[in-house]
Order: structure tokens, then C-alpha cells, then sequence
């Protein structure tokens, strides 16, 4: 077909346009036509050659996102007869509805294989032993103080608890330490009102009772007490357990026999356990016990700083006035009182450091009590 130079210069200036994106002369329908079906071919092939979704994903926004060629095309039907218009029209919508429906097929087929993959990839290995769950174990402060219940159990104690804020009756005024009682500042005492304290000791434990229970009376107080004390050896926050025996004749000896056995029990068989005088208001006469060395037996050693002996708590037997002040005849009925710091208990069987482990929680410390 012959060529004329007006023919040479269209087609040249539609190439460049086709490059650079501009329309200054239109194209007819049949051009349009013709550049829509090349579209849809080439979108057709990219879509099922698309070698992953997030490729066929691009692909589909080349052909058909909002900036996409087809769009593009649309822009182009501005140069067509009224007519011609929504004829083509129709046709690109008909290209576009066709070419999603491609895309959702190549989209299925590829999230397919790509979901084979992962899961091959996450292969589970469902006969492999399991990771060993750790099972809890009671803190050594209730290991401690279930030990020491359990032997003073034996001798026919039983377990009495009370509240942790306490009234200043129960903790001072009925233990026989009044208002302005140079006594009251052997405890630094945690005050929550004018009234009421956190108990500073189980001892108000042991008046609950006498008031509500009948003698004879064998119980075992036991629990968190708090002192405004913080150090190397004490804490604010600690743990006593504490007996009492009311009967009908009471002495020195059957506390120091009970003791006795208890320290033998609690630490090991041969110990020997020693009173010195000493003074708490609540009981008369006191005295601080103290046994042999569980750790190197009475010859001497840091725990016991050379001393072969141990403090371990205070006793006494019951004083009058506390009787009194809970309507208990006296001396009818007679008793004494013994009283152990529960941490301090534990730091001399386990040989612990540093009393501040307790409450630190560390499990690579806790996990030695397990047994
Ligand atoms: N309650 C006393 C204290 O906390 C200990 C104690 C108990 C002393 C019983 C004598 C009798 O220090």
C-alpha cells in the first residue's frame, strides 16, 4: 500500500503520543478497539504468569487500578462521535469485568500453592516430647511453719489465726503493755489509726482465744506481723508462730520440756536448749531461749558467731494481768506462751544468708525448698 507522507507523519505522531501519554489527535474506535484488546492480552498473560500473589497483586494494579491502563484508555474515548462512545464504553467494561474474573482465578490458584508452602515450611513434629511443666511448690515460709505446726501438733496444739490490723487493745493494752508503756518501743509498730496497728506480733492471737475459748487451751498463733525494722537480719514484714498452754498447773519446766522437743524435732535429735532471763509484759518470768547450734553442733561457727548457741525466740509463763484482763481465773488456771520468728527459724535450719531472700521471690532460691 502506498504510502503518503500525511499518512507517515499520523502515525509517527500517534507512536510518539502512545509513548508519552499525550492526546492531541484523536484515535478512531477501531483503533481504540484494537489497543483494548492488546490490554486484555497482555493483561491476561501477566496475570497467569504472575509468579506470587504480591506480584500478580502489582500486575493487577498496572492494568486495571485507578492510574491503570484501562483507565487510561477511558480517557481516550473523549476523541470518539457520541455514538461511538458508550459502544466503547461497554466494551471496557466487559474487558475489565473479564480480566477480574482472571485475576480472581490466578489469585485462588496462587494463594493455594502459597499456602501449601508455609505449611510444609511449619511442618509440626506432633511426636516430639513436650517441654516438662514445672510444678509449684509451697514458699519455704509455709514450708517452715507447716513443719512447726506438725510437731507441735503432736503434743495436741491446733491452729489459730487472727486478723493482721489489729486493735491497740489486743496488740498492747490485754498483753499487759498500756498507753505510754516504755515496753511499746521494743516493737516499732506500724500505727493505721490512734486505734488500730498492723500486729507487730502473734502474742494478740493468743487473747482472742483466751476470750473466746474455754480453758484448758493448747493453740498455735500463726501469721504476718510488721515492724517499721528493715536490715541484713530483719524485715518489716515477717512471719512468728507462737504456742500457748493454759492448765491447770503450769511451770517453767513443762515449758522448757515442751521446747525441748520441739528443738530436737524441729532441728535434729540431740540439741539442747537453754532459757536466759529477760523481760516481755505479757509473761512472767520471761525468758529468751536459745538452742545449740543446729549448724556446727556447739563448736562454734559464723551462724552462731562463735557462741555455739542461737537465739530463736522469746517465752514465759503467761503473766496474771493477761489472765485478768480476759476474765480467766487465776491462778485456777495457769499457762505459758512461746513465740518463734519463722524467717529467723529457717535461716538457722537452711543456713540462709540473708533474711531478705524471702520476700525477694527469686525463683533460683525458691526452688531449693522443693522437695
Ligand atoms: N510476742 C513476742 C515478740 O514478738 C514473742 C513472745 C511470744 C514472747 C510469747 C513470749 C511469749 O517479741
Amino acid at each position: 500500500m502506498p504510502y503518503f507522507l500525511h499518512d507517515v507523519t499520523h502515525e509517527l505522531v500517534r507512536d510518539l503520543q502512545r509513548m508519552i501519554g499525550i492526546d492531541c489527535c484523536p484515535m478512531s474506535l477501531k483503533e481504540l478497539e484494537e489497543q483494548l484488546a492488546q490490554i486484555q492480552s497482555e493483561a491476561q498473560s501477566s496475570f497467569s504468569q504472575a509468579s506470587s500473589s504480591s506480584a500478580l497483586y502489582d500486575q493487577k494494579v498496572f492494568f486495571l487500578g485507578k492510574n491503570g491502563t484501562l483507565t487510561e484508555i477511558m480517557k481516550k474515548m473523549a476523541g470518539l462521535t457520541k455514538e461511538e462512545r458508550p459502544l466503547f464504553g461497554k466494551k471496557v467494561n466487559e474487558v475489565k469485568s473479564a480480566l477480574e474474573n482472571v485475576y480472581s482465578q490466578c489469585e485462588d490458584s496462587l494463594k493455594q500453592i502459597e499456602l501449601e508452602q508455609q505449611l510444609q515450611k511449619e511442618e509440626l513434629d506432633l511426636t516430639l516430647p513436650s517441654w516438662p511443666r514445672e510444678l509449684g511448690h509451697p514458699h519455704p515460709i509455709h514450708k517452715v511453719t507447716e513443719e512447726i505446726f506438725q510437731i507441735l501438733a503432736r503434743l495436741g496444739y491446733s491452729l489459730r489465726t487472727g486478723p493482721l490490723i489489729e486493735k491497740d487493745h489486743y496488740n498492747f493494752e490485754a498483753l499487759n503493755i498500756p498507753q505510754d508503756h516504755p515496753a511499746r518501743d521494743m516493737q516499732d509498730t506500724f500505727f493505721i489509726d490512734g486505734n488500730h496497728v498492723l500486729r507487730t506480733h502473734t502474742s494478740p492471737i493468743q487473747i482472742h482465744s483466751l476470750e473466746q475459748e474455754t480453758p484448758p487451751l493448747r493453740i498455735i498463733g500463726t501469721g504476718a506481723v510488721f515492724r517499721c525494722d528493715s536490715d541484713i537480719s530483719h524485715l518489716p514484714h515477717f512471719h512468728q508462730i507462737e504456742g500457748m498452754c493454759v492448765d491447770k498447773k503450769v511451770s517453767m519446766a513443762d515449758l522448757k520440756g515442751t521446747i525441748s522437743f520441739f528443738v530436737q524435732e524441729f532441728f535434729g535429735p540431740g540439741l539442747k536448749t537453754r532459757f536466759r532471763p529477760s523481760f516481755f509484759p505479757f509473761t512472767e518470768p520471761s525468758a529468751e531461749v536459745d538452742c545449740s547450734c543446729p549448724i556446727c553442733k556447739g563448736a562454734g561457727c559464723s551462724l552462731c558467731k562463735n557462741s555455739g548457741w542461737i537465739e530463736i525466740g522469746g517465752a514465759g509463763l503467761i503473766n496474771p494481768k493477761v489472765f485478768h484482763a480476759a476474765h480467766i481465773p487465776y491462778p485456777e488456771w495457769q499457762g505459758f506462751a512461746f513465740g518463734f520468728g519463722v524467717e529467723r527459724m529457717a535461716i538457722i535450719k537452711y543456713g540462709i544468708p540473708d533474711i531478705r531472700l524471702f520476700p525477694e521471690n527469686d525463683l533460683r532460691f525458691l526452688r531449693q525448698f522443693k522437695k
